[in-house]
């Protein structure tokens, strides 16, 4: 049997997760052909070192790193903010730093948020009476609340823990299930961690007022009691009446094609998933939970909204769930991560969901507005240009002659990048 690479060598590595970042680095080597300098690349950490990345997951032999710029401009509830975002793609930033600077003249954004309210489920199977069962869970609220709440005294002690708890029931191909919600207030966490401690602590006791057996005890990443919400308005002497109109084609596009809305949530994403890795939040249970709630109506629909007040301006809107935390977690233990939630300034989850709803919509307004008058190739290529200069080898200072040229003659492509450079090197 051979690997991906052509070697006769299995990917079971026992004893593997036992072995230092440096052995176990060795046995990639030999496994996937890597060089000497592969290996030292990897190895090349930058903010996060090696010790504490080997304390947040597992089998470690290296980091990886991201841009981080700063998209400038942003005005939310009159107070200005500088907002980190890390991501690979060029335009985002500059795109978004565009969108707040357009929005400022009219107050830029007006943001609200949720209580952080995170649901804990509780599956329940194999019960008898559900009706009876969901009254036995109300009968025994507070001794469930009690229980809940003891497991986090620091969480109850800032003004935490939990507010309600829910029951329901689903049918299924395999029966009737009883699902049990709790509403935890997490404060300035994400949750996960307090949620699910919460959720597998209080199943005994559900099961004991209800004769089922709890299964899975679990966060929803749909976390639709902890909605932000922005506005802006955009003014038709910033942006002209035909860009607006323009653009309130675009968001019905969205509004009414699938295949249109999906890219049109994208471009949200990109946006909002950048501050999020920026501040090594969770960008899987961010992401997961905005296009579930996109599908929150039965069809997938676009996360923001458009249309035009009375005097002819753009109003945008952007609605959807932030499970964002501040505390606990990479945020707190991550360098970059730490120096980026101080640059923002936000001292709440809340204030700081504010932040990132207004990225997003910010994000979503520049691409529309691209999108439907000059495209955004033109911006794209400058940039895309600069990285084929790049990897054709040339140097920073050189770059940007080399992308000049290529745009200039309609052919970005690697192998004319090393032909203007042979020419520059000549030349030298
Ligand atoms: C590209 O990353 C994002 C866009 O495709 C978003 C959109 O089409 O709205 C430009």
């Amino acid at each position: 049997m051979v690997n991906g690479n052509g070697k006769p060598m299995k990917s079971k590595l026992s004893g593997f997760h036992q072995l230092d970042a440096e052995e176990k680095l060795d046995l990639i080597k030999k496994f996937s052909d890597l060089t000497e300098e592969d290996a030292e690349v990897l190895q090349r950490t930058g903010a996060l070192d090696m010790k504490s990345a080997e304390m947040m997951i597992e089998n470690v032999i290296g980091t990886t790193e991201y841009p981080v710029g700063i998209a400038t401009n942003f005005l939310i509830n009159g107070r200005d903010y500088l907002v980190p975002m890390a991501l690979e793609e060029p335009s985002v930033v500059a795109a978004a730093s565009n969108a707040a600077k357009l929005a400022r003249p009219r107050g830029g954004f007006t943001a609200t948020s949720d209580e952080p309210v995170m649901i804990g489920q509780i599956q329940l199977v194999g019960v008898k009476d559900i009706p009876k069962a969901k009254d036995a869970i109300m009968l025994n609220k507070e001794k469930i609340f009690d229980i809940a709440n003891k497991c986090d005294s620091v969480l109850v002690k800032f003004g935490g823990g939990v507010r309600d708890i829910e029951a329901r029931e689903i049918s299924t191909p395999r029966g009737s299930m009883l699902i049990v919600h709790l509403l935890v207030d997490v404060r300035d966490a994400m949750g996960a961690n307090a949620v699910n401690t919460m959720s597998e602590r209080i199943a005994p006791l559900l099961e004991e007022v209800t004769g089922g057996e709890a299964r899975l005890r679990i966060i929803s990443n749909l976390a639709d009691r902890r909605l932000a919400r922005s506005k802006a308005v955009w003014g038709k002497e910033t942006l002209g009446e035909e860009v607006i109109e323009r653009i309130l084609d675009a968001y019905e596009f969205a509004a009414n094609d699938h295949y249109r809305c999906t890219t049109h949530n994208k471009g949200i994403m990109n946006g909002i998933d950048a501050v999020v890795l920026a501040t090594a939040n969770d960008f899987r249970a961010i992401e997961a939970g905005a296009h579930s709630y996109a599908s929150m109506n039965g069809r997938y629909e676009p996360l923001t909204r458009y249309s035009k007040d009375e005097d002819g301006n753009l109003v945008g809107e952007i609605e959807l769930p932030l499970a964002l935390g501040l505390v606990g977690g990479a945020t707190r233990t991550h360098p970059v991560a730490r120096i980026a939630v101080r640059i923002m300034g936000v001292k709440s989850t809340k204030e700081f969901a504010e932040v990132v709803a207004s990225v997003g919509l910010a994000q979503n307004f520049a691409a529309l507005r691209a999108l439907a008058n000059e495209g955004i190739q033109k911006g794209h290529m400058k940039l895309h240009a600069r990285n084929i200069a790049v990897n054709a080898g040339a140097t920073a200072e050189e770059a940007h002659a080399v992308a000049g040229r290529l745009i200039g003659e309609k052919n970005i492509s690697v192998s004319r990048a090393k032909e203007i450079l042979e020419e520059m090197h000549g030349q030298s």
